[in-house]
């Protein structure tokens, strides 16, 4: 959209000035939805409000610091509508001192005029319905965050996106304490075999994180997880944590399934190497870990998880204490 961006402004980039640049992203994230992409008014925005031409040079004779207070602030500190939100929370005062800049820009003569500024009287604010719904193809798509925040202030930005937002989960679980005991009296492969086999409910943070274990050998099992979108994190991508939980859990049952009755173990540390991000499209991976060493008091194990295509995603290695069997198992102990 070259022929909206004001002269002024490519005059700006040309010699560098990365502050209009900035206060051009802030303008276009959190403004142009009212304010229009070219400082007019967003013809789209139907309000009983508009607000004034910033293109206009005879209209803004603001001083720079007042508008900074007035977008910091908003508008009903001024004496202006409260449709006019405050952005303190949601811009930082370097932000907002930029995009008044960057709003100046939109004047050609680009000065403070002197002219005593037109006094907007008392006028009643626009109910939300009358504020409107704000989607105008001109403005950029905002960051999930400051959509969030914009949502909150403005009321009535644009939805975060043309699906339903909200998802719901529902999980069930077994009492963990009581799997815990029946496993102390076998052997870590044996009652491994029995939750494979499903004859002991899965594990509370097997069902929370959605992983199942899908092959168990004498020292090497694999578990099977789909990266879903509730395990996402606000970057767009599975949270690292679910990767490292996976490695811990596989890790730990390899070194669990070499243990004999009456021993138990726990993680003292884990190590995880992500080498590429999991998303929903990556589709179901496996991590497979192996027992490197079981000791008397130490054991250490390796896991990896790849994808159906054999492709690496993170690795990961651990050290465990192993301890006999005491009459209250610590906090920890087992999986
Ligand atoms: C929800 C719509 C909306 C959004 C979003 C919005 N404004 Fe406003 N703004 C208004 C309205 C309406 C007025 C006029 C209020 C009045 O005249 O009573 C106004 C007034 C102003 C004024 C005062 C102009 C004057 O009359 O002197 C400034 C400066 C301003 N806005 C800057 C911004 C900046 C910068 C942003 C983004 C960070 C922003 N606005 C976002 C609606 C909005």
């Amino acid at each position: 959209m070259p022929s909206l961006i004001p002269l002024a402004l490519l005059a700006g980039w040309a010699t560098g000035d990365a502050r209009i640049a900035k206060g051009r992203e802030v303008y276009e994230t959190g403004c142009a939805l009212c304010h229009g992409a070219n400082g007019k008014g967003n013809p789209d925005w139907e309000s009983a409000i508009r607000p004034i031409d910033f293109s206009d040079c005879g209209t803004t004779a603001e001083s720079s610091e007042h508008w900074q207070m007035i977008v910091a602030r908003g508008g009903r500190w001024a004496g202006l509508a409260s449709v006019m939100p405050a952005f303190g929370e949601a811009f930082t005062e370097e932000e907002i001192s930029a995009v008044v800049a960057y709003i100046r820009t939109f004047c050609a003569e680009a000065a403070e005029s002197p002219r005593p500024r037109r006094r907007v009287g008392r006028r009643a604010d626009p109910t939300p319905s009358e504020a409107g719904h704000l989607a105008s193809p001109r403005v950029r798509p905002l960051g999930f965050w400051r959509r969030r925040v914009l949502d909150r202030l403005v009321g009535c930005g644009p939805p975060l996106s043309d699906q339903p937002t909200e998802r719901t989960r529902t999980i069930r679980w077994e009492d963990p304490l009581a799997t815990a005991a029946l496993g102390r009296g076998m052997s870590g492969l044996e009652f491994l075999e029995k939750i494979r086999r499903g004859e002991i409910p899965r594990p509370p943070i097997g069902v929370l994180m959605d992983f199942s274990m899908v092959e168990l050998g004498d020292g090497r099992v694999t578990f099977a997880l789909v990266p879903a979108e509730f395990h996402y994190n606000p970057i767009g991508v599975v949270h690292g944590g679910v990767a490292a939980t996976l490695l811990d859990t596989c890790m730990g049952c390899s070194v669990h399934s070499k243990l004999p009755q009456g021993r138990a173990y726990t993680t003292l540390d884990i190590q995880v190497r992500y080498l590429r991000p999991l998303t929903r499209e990556t589709g179901r991976v496996l991590c497979t870990a192996v027992a490197v060493h079981v000791g008397g008091k130490v054991a250490s194990a390796e896991g990896r998880i790849v994808d159906e295509a054999g492709k690496l995603y993170a690795t990961g290695t651990t050290s465990c204490l192993v301890f006999d069997i005491p009459t209250a198992p610590p906090p920890g102990a087992g999986r």
